[in-house]
Protein backbone atom coordinates (compact mmCIF):
# COMPACT_ATOMS: atom_id res chain seq x y z
CA UNK A 1 0.00 0.00 0.00
CA UNK A 2 1.33 3.54 -0.77
CA UNK A 3 1.47 6.37 1.59
CA UNK A 4 3.11 9.76 1.47
CA UNK A 5 6.40 9.77 2.06
CA UNK A 6 6.41 12.44 5.21
CA UNK A 7 3.88 9.78 7.18
CA UNK A 8 5.96 6.88 6.29
CA UNK A 9 9.15 8.00 7.75
CA UNK A 10 7.25 9.52 10.94
CA UNK A 11 5.09 5.88 11.33
CA UNK A 12 8.58 4.37 11.44
CA UNK A 13 9.62 6.30 14.04
CA UNK A 14 12.07 8.32 12.78
CA UNK A 15 10.75 11.22 13.61
CA UNK A 16 7.49 13.86 13.53
CA UNK A 17 5.31 14.18 10.42
CA UNK A 18 6.26 17.96 10.10
CA UNK A 19 10.84 16.95 11.06
CA UNK A 20 10.03 14.46 8.01
CA UNK A 21 8.47 17.68 5.90
CA UNK A 22 11.97 19.52 6.29
CA UNK A 23 14.24 16.26 5.62
CA UNK A 24 12.22 15.79 2.58
CA UNK A 25 12.37 19.70 1.67
CA UNK A 26 16.43 19.82 3.11
CA UNK A 27 17.10 17.50 0.49
CA UNK A 28 17.79 14.45 3.14
CA UNK A 29 15.32 11.69 2.08
CA UNK A 30 15.60 9.38 -0.81
CA UNK A 31 13.36 6.68 -3.12
CA UNK A 32 15.40 3.50 -4.30
CA UNK A 33 18.26 5.60 -4.68
CA UNK A 34 16.68 8.73 -5.91
CA UNK A 35 16.48 12.35 -3.40
CA UNK A 36 12.96 13.22 -3.69
CA UNK A 37 12.51 16.90 -2.44
CA UNK A 38 9.14 17.33 -3.51
CA UNK A 39 5.93 16.83 -0.77
CA UNK A 40 3.55 14.26 -0.59
CA UNK A 41 5.02 11.76 -3.08
CA UNK A 42 3.34 8.24 -2.27
CA UNK A 43 5.39 5.40 -1.84
CA UNK A 44 5.20 1.60 -0.93
CA UNK A 45 7.84 1.07 1.91
CA UNK A 46 7.48 -2.77 1.38
CA UNK A 47 8.70 -2.52 -1.87
CA UNK A 48 10.95 0.89 -2.11
CA UNK A 49 14.12 1.66 -0.05
CA UNK A 50 13.82 4.42 1.82
CA UNK A 51 16.75 6.61 3.36
CA UNK A 52 15.92 9.24 5.84
CA UNK A 53 18.66 11.42 7.24
CA UNK A 54 21.16 8.42 6.17
CA UNK A 55 18.68 5.92 7.94
CA UNK A 56 17.29 3.37 6.64
CA UNK A 57 13.78 3.67 7.13
CA UNK A 58 12.07 -0.20 8.08
CA UNK A 59 9.26 -1.73 9.81
CA UNK A 60 8.96 -4.79 11.61
CA UNK A 61 6.42 -6.62 10.49
CA UNK A 62 4.62 -8.65 13.12
CA UNK A 63 4.07 -11.92 11.89
CA UNK A 64 0.41 -13.22 10.73
CA UNK A 65 -0.99 -16.66 9.88
CA UNK A 66 -3.94 -17.55 8.16
CA UNK A 67 -5.92 -20.43 7.06
CA UNK A 68 -7.39 -19.85 4.38
CA UNK A 69 -10.28 -22.36 2.17
CA UNK A 70 -9.23 -21.94 -1.07
CA UNK A 71 -11.90 -22.33 -3.89
CA UNK A 72 -11.43 -24.33 -7.04
CA UNK A 73 -9.94 -21.68 -9.78
CA UNK A 74 -7.33 -19.61 -7.96
CA UNK A 75 -3.17 -20.44 -8.58
CA UNK A 76 -1.35 -20.46 -5.47
CA UNK A 77 1.61 -18.46 -7.18
CA UNK A 78 2.00 -14.76 -6.89
CA UNK A 79 1.01 -14.10 -10.44
CA UNK A 80 0.66 -16.33 -13.37
CA UNK A 81 1.04 -16.12 -16.71
CA UNK A 82 -2.10 -16.77 -18.23
CA UNK A 83 -3.55 -14.63 -16.04
CA UNK A 84 -5.80 -16.52 -13.72
CA UNK A 85 -6.94 -15.79 -10.27
CA UNK A 86 -4.29 -15.26 -7.09
CA UNK A 87 -5.35 -16.61 -4.04
CA UNK A 88 -3.69 -13.54 -2.14
CA UNK A 89 -6.79 -11.80 -4.00
CA UNK A 90 -8.82 -13.52 -1.41
CA UNK A 91 -6.69 -12.41 1.33
CA UNK A 92 -6.77 -8.21 0.53
CA UNK A 93 -7.71 -7.77 4.01
CA UNK A 94 -5.14 -8.77 5.68
CA UNK A 95 -2.88 -5.52 5.63
CA UNK A 96 0.53 -7.71 5.81
CA UNK A 97 1.88 -9.11 2.40
CA UNK A 98 1.26 -13.15 3.08
CA UNK A 99 2.06 -15.74 1.09
CA UNK A 100 1.16 -19.47 0.05
CA UNK A 101 2.45 -21.99 2.29
CA UNK A 102 3.24 -24.53 -0.32
CA UNK A 103 0.41 -25.24 -3.08
CA UNK A 104 -2.49 -26.22 -4.29
CA UNK A 105 -3.54 -27.15 -8.13
CA UNK A 106 -5.86 -24.54 -9.44
CA UNK A 107 -8.51 -27.08 -9.42
CA UNK A 108 -7.94 -28.65 -5.92
CA UNK A 109 -9.60 -26.75 -3.27
CA UNK A 110 -9.19 -27.02 0.85
CA UNK A 111 -6.79 -25.68 3.35
CA UNK A 112 -4.48 -22.98 2.41
CA UNK A 113 -1.70 -21.68 4.89
CA UNK A 114 -0.72 -17.97 4.22
CA UNK A 115 1.92 -16.27 6.09
CA UNK A 116 4.61 -13.65 6.51
CA UNK A 117 6.71 -16.01 8.60
CA UNK A 118 9.08 -17.47 6.19
CA UNK A 119 10.96 -19.28 9.12
CA UNK A 120 7.84 -21.07 10.17
CA UNK A 121 6.50 -21.32 6.22
CA UNK A 122 9.74 -23.24 5.52
CA UNK A 123 9.31 -25.43 8.44
CA UNK A 124 6.21 -27.25 8.00
CA UNK A 125 6.71 -27.52 4.27
CA UNK A 126 9.90 -29.46 4.16
CA UNK A 127 9.30 -32.72 3.66
CA UNK A 128 12.31 -33.92 6.66
CA UNK A 129 9.34 -32.20 8.73
CA UNK A 130 6.66 -35.09 7.20
CA UNK A 131 3.33 -32.77 8.58
CA UNK A 132 0.62 -34.45 7.61
CA UNK A 133 -1.56 -33.50 5.00
CA UNK A 134 -5.48 -35.00 4.45
CA UNK A 135 -7.33 -34.92 1.54
CA UNK A 136 -10.94 -36.36 0.22
CA UNK A 137 -10.70 -37.55 -2.68
CA UNK A 138 -13.84 -38.00 -5.31
CA UNK A 139 -12.52 -40.82 -8.43
CA UNK A 140 -14.09 -42.36 -10.72
CA UNK A 141 -14.82 -46.41 -10.37
CA UNK A 142 -14.39 -48.71 -7.05
CA UNK A 143 -11.04 -49.76 -6.15
CA UNK A 144 -10.24 -53.15 -4.97
CA UNK A 145 -8.82 -54.04 -1.72
CA UNK A 146 -5.72 -54.30 -3.79
CA UNK A 147 -5.49 -50.83 -5.37
CA UNK A 148 -5.81 -49.68 -2.11
CA UNK A 149 -3.07 -51.12 -0.52
CA UNK A 150 -1.11 -49.95 -2.81
CA UNK A 151 -2.24 -46.74 -2.19
CA UNK A 152 -1.26 -46.95 1.07
CA UNK A 153 2.10 -48.48 0.87
CA UNK A 154 3.41 -46.61 -2.02
CA UNK A 155 2.81 -46.09 -6.02
CA UNK A 156 5.56 -44.95 -8.05
CA UNK A 157 5.66 -41.39 -9.58
CA UNK A 158 8.40 -40.47 -12.00
CA UNK A 159 10.44 -43.72 -11.18
CA UNK A 160 10.23 -43.06 -7.30
CA UNK A 161 7.80 -44.86 -4.74
CA UNK A 162 5.67 -42.09 -2.53
CA UNK A 163 5.82 -42.77 1.24
CA UNK A 164 3.35 -44.63 3.07
CA UNK A 165 -0.24 -43.17 3.28
CA UNK A 166 -2.89 -43.45 5.18
CA UNK A 167 -6.59 -44.48 3.24
CA UNK A 168 -9.76 -44.16 4.18
CA UNK A 169 -12.85 -45.24 2.64
CA UNK A 170 -15.91 -43.03 2.82
CA UNK A 171 -17.82 -44.12 0.08
CA UNK A 172 -17.57 -46.60 -2.38
CA UNK A 173 -19.74 -46.82 -5.83
CA UNK A 174 -19.49 -48.51 -9.09
CA UNK A 175 -19.37 -45.22 -10.72
CA UNK A 176 -18.01 -43.16 -8.56
CA UNK A 177 -16.04 -43.73 -4.68
CA UNK A 178 -14.61 -41.16 -2.22
CA UNK A 179 -11.65 -41.90 -0.33
CA UNK A 180 -9.47 -40.14 2.72
CA UNK A 181 -5.66 -40.19 1.60
CA UNK A 182 -2.97 -38.84 4.66
CA UNK A 183 0.19 -38.15 2.86
CA UNK A 184 2.89 -35.93 4.31
CA UNK A 185 5.07 -35.32 0.90
CA UNK A 186 4.31 -32.73 -1.16
CA UNK A 187 5.16 -33.79 -4.75
CA UNK A 188 3.35 -32.31 -7.61
CA UNK A 189 -0.22 -32.89 -8.43
CA UNK A 190 1.27 -36.16 -5.70
CA UNK A 191 -2.72 -37.09 -4.69
CA UNK A 192 -4.10 -37.16 -8.47
CA UNK A 193 -1.43 -39.37 -9.96
CA UNK A 194 -1.53 -41.70 -6.69
CA UNK A 195 -5.17 -42.02 -7.95
CA UNK A 196 -4.27 -42.28 -11.47
CA UNK A 197 -1.66 -44.88 -10.39
CA UNK A 198 -4.21 -47.18 -8.95
CA UNK A 199 -5.98 -46.99 -12.49
CA UNK A 200 -8.71 -44.02 -10.83
CA UNK A 201 -9.46 -40.60 -12.19
CA UNK A 202 -9.55 -38.01 -9.46
CA UNK A 203 -12.61 -36.11 -10.06
CA UNK A 204 -12.27 -33.95 -7.26
CA UNK A 205 -9.94 -32.85 -4.42
CA UNK A 206 -10.05 -30.94 -1.60
CA UNK A 207 -7.24 -30.49 1.11
CA UNK A 208 -9.62 -30.86 4.60
CA UNK A 209 -6.88 -30.78 6.84
CA UNK A 210 -3.06 -29.27 7.42
CA UNK A 211 -1.38 -30.63 10.11
CA UNK A 212 -3.96 -31.71 12.58
CA UNK A 213 -5.87 -28.23 11.66
CA UNK A 214 -8.94 -28.76 10.17
CA UNK A 215 -10.78 -26.64 7.55
CA UNK A 216 -13.96 -26.76 10.25
CA UNK A 217 -16.89 -24.78 8.99
CA UNK A 218 -14.49 -21.98 7.25
CA UNK A 219 -16.90 -21.37 3.72
CA UNK A 220 -14.59 -21.73 0.33
CA UNK A 221 -13.14 -18.68 -0.17
CA UNK A 222 -12.85 -17.37 3.59
CA UNK A 223 -9.88 -17.08 5.47
CA UNK A 224 -9.33 -16.60 9.79
CA UNK A 225 -6.34 -16.10 11.38
CA UNK A 226 -4.57 -18.81 13.61
CA UNK A 227 -4.22 -18.22 17.02
CA UNK A 228 -1.04 -20.19 19.04
CA UNK A 229 -3.21 -23.32 19.60
CA UNK A 230 -3.68 -23.53 15.64
CA UNK A 231 0.06 -23.27 15.24
CA UNK A 232 0.72 -25.66 17.48
CA UNK A 233 -1.60 -27.94 16.62
CA UNK A 234 -0.06 -27.78 12.90
CA UNK A 235 3.26 -28.49 13.91
CA UNK A 236 2.38 -31.29 16.26
CA UNK A 237 2.74 -33.55 13.80
CA UNK A 238 6.04 -32.39 12.31
CA UNK A 239 8.69 -34.50 13.09
CA UNK A 240 11.32 -32.36 14.99
CA UNK A 241 9.46 -29.13 15.24
CA UNK A 242 8.47 -26.92 18.11
CA UNK A 243 5.58 -25.23 18.51
CA UNK A 244 6.23 -21.63 16.91
CA UNK A 245 5.99 -18.79 19.80
CA UNK A 246 2.78 -17.09 20.66
CA UNK A 247 1.74 -14.21 18.38
CA UNK A 248 0.89 -11.11 19.91
CA UNK A 249 -2.20 -9.81 18.61
CA UNK A 250 -4.42 -7.16 19.79
CA UNK A 251 -8.11 -6.94 21.34
CA UNK A 252 -9.90 -6.07 17.84
CA UNK A 253 -7.80 -8.84 15.97
CA UNK A 254 -9.46 -11.20 18.68
CA UNK A 255 -13.14 -9.86 18.39
CA UNK A 256 -13.22 -10.69 14.36
CA UNK A 257 -11.21 -14.41 15.02
CA UNK A 258 -14.48 -14.65 16.91
CA UNK A 259 -16.61 -14.81 14.46
CA UNK A 260 -14.84 -17.34 12.85
CA UNK A 261 -14.74 -19.72 16.67
CA UNK A 262 -15.91 -23.56 15.67
N1 LIG B 1 -2.07 -33.35 -4.53
C1 LIG B 1 -2.58 -32.97 -5.73
O1 LIG B 1 -2.70 -33.77 -6.64
N2 LIG B 1 -2.93 -31.69 -5.87
C2 LIG B 1 -2.85 -30.77 -4.92
O2 LIG B 1 -3.20 -29.61 -5.11
C3 LIG B 1 -2.33 -31.18 -3.68
C4 LIG B 1 -1.93 -32.47 -3.51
Amino acid sequence: MKERLQKIIAKAGICSRRAAETLIKEGKVSVDGVVVTEMGMKVDHRLQKIIADRVHVRFTEKKVYVLLNKPEGFVTTMDDPQGRPIVTSLVKKVPERIYPVGRLDFETKGALILTNDGELAQRIQHPSFEVKKTYVARIQGKPTAEELKMLEEGVELEGKLTAPAQVKVYRQGKKESILEITVHEGRKHQVRKMCQAIGHHCIELTRTAYGNLNLGSLQPGKFRYLTTKDLARITKTAKTVQPVKPVKRNKKDNKKDNKWKR
